[in-house]
C-alpha cells in the first residue's frame, strides 16, 4: 500500500529541523544527479523522490509542473524532514523554482529551509567550455519554451549566442527503459542534426534534462567531434559542496550517516530494478501517493 500524502506545508515538528537532503525529480532523471552528489558529499543523508507516476513533465503546463512539483517538495520538506531540497529537473527548475523559492518557503512554517536548482549552476559554467560563445541547449518542451536557460545566458554572458531545441521523444525513451534500444537512434540523431543545422557554430551543448545523461551513449554516437557536451551531474554536486562552504548554518542542519532512501510514486519494484542498475547498489524503493 502506498504511504498517505499530507497537505501542502503542513506545521513542520521541530524535531524534523535536522534531516537529509531531499532530491526531486519527475523520474529516473534525477538519479542522473544524485549519484554525482553522494559521490562528491557520501558523508550525508539523502531521500530520492521519483515522481514516476506522473512523468514525464516536460510537456505539462506552468501550472501544473509547479503544483507537482510543490507537492513533491512539502513531502520532502514536511514528512521526509528535509531542510535543503534539490530539484534535480530542468523542468521543475524553470516553472516551479522561482515561485517555492519567492511564495512559498517564505510563508511556510520554517522559512529557512532551502530549495536550489539546477539551470543557474549549469549556466555559471559556460564561460570556461565555450570558445565560440555559440551554446546549444537540449531539453524538455517545457524547459525550452520557458526561454529560461536563454534569460541566464543573456544575463551572465551577453555576448553569446543561445540556441534551443526541445526532445520530446527523449524523456519517455528513458521513463520506458528503451534508452539502450536501436528506437532510441532515430530520435537522437534527428534532434542533434535539427539543433546542429539551426547554429552550426555551436560549440558546447547543454544536456539541460536530467534524464539525458541516461542517453549519452547514443548522443555520444551522433555528436560530431569538438562539440563539448556538459552534462549536469558533476556541476550541481560541485554547486552544492560551494553552497555548503558558504552556508554552514544549513551544513550544520544536515544528517550525516551516508544513507540514501528512495521514494516513487509508481511500481516501486521497477525503480528499485532501474535504480539499482544506475547507482550500481541494491535499492529498494518505498511507494508514495502526493
Ligand atoms: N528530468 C527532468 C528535467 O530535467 C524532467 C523531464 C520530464 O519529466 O519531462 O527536465
Amino acid at each position: 500500500m502506498p504511504e498517505k500524502s499530507t497537505s501542502s506545508f503542513a506545521p513542520l515538528d521541530s524535531a524534523l529541523k535536522c534531516g537529509p537532503i531531499g532530491v526531486f525529480d519527475s523520474g529516473y532523471g534525477g538519479l542522473t544527479i544524485l549519484k554525482d552528489l553522494q559521490r562528491r558529499l557520501p558523508e550525508f543523508d539523502y531521500v530520492f523522490l521519483g515522481d514516476n507516476a506522473r512523468a514525464p513533465y516536460g510537456n505539462r503546463s506552468f501550472d501544473i509542473v509547479y503544483r507537482f512539483t510543490l507537492e513533491a517538495v512539502d513531502r520532502l520538506m514536511n514528512v521526509e524532514g528535509c531542510p535543503l531540497v534539490i530539484l534535480a529537473c530542468n523542468t521543475a527548475s524553470a516553472k516551479a523554482l522561482r515561485t517555492i523559492q519567492q511564495n512559498d518557503l517564505p510563508t511556510s512554517v520554517d522559512p529557512s529551509r532551502r530549495v536550489l536548482g539546477v539551470i543557474r549552476p549549469t549556466v555559471e559554467r559556460l564561460g570556461a567550455l565555450s570558445e565560440s560563445g555559440h551554446i546549444g541547449i537540449f531539453g524538455t518542451p517545457g524547459t525550452i519554451r520557458s526561454e529560461s536557460y536563454n534569460m541566464e545566458i543573456a544575463k551572465l554572458f551577453p555576448r553569446f549566442k543561445s540556441t534551443g531545441r526541445a526532445c520530446p521523444m527523449w524523456v519517455p525513451l528513458v521513463e520506458n527503459g528503451e534508452a539502450d534500444s536501436p528506437g532510441a537512434d532515430y530520435f537522437v540523431k534527428q534532434e542533434i542534426e535539427r539543433l546542429l543545422a539551426d547554429d552550426p557554430d555551436i560549440d558546447a551543448i547543454i544536456l539541460g534534462c536530467t534524464h539525458y545523461p541516461h542517453l549519452l551513449p547514443k548522443i555520444k554516437k551522433y555528436l560530431p567531434q569538438g562539440i563539448n557536451l556538459i552534462a549536469q551531474g558533476e556541476i550541481v554536486a560541485d554547486s552544492l559542496d560551494d553552497y555548503l562552504h558558504r552556508h554552514p548554518e544549513m551544513a550544520e542542519r544536515l544528517t550525516r550517516g551516508g544513507s540514501c532512501r528512495y521514494l516513487t510514486t509508481e511500481n516501486p519494484a521497477k525503480f528499485s530494478e532501474m535504480a539499482s542498475k544506475f547507482i550500481g547498489t541494491d535499492i529498494a524503493a518505498t511507494e508514495i501517493k502526493l
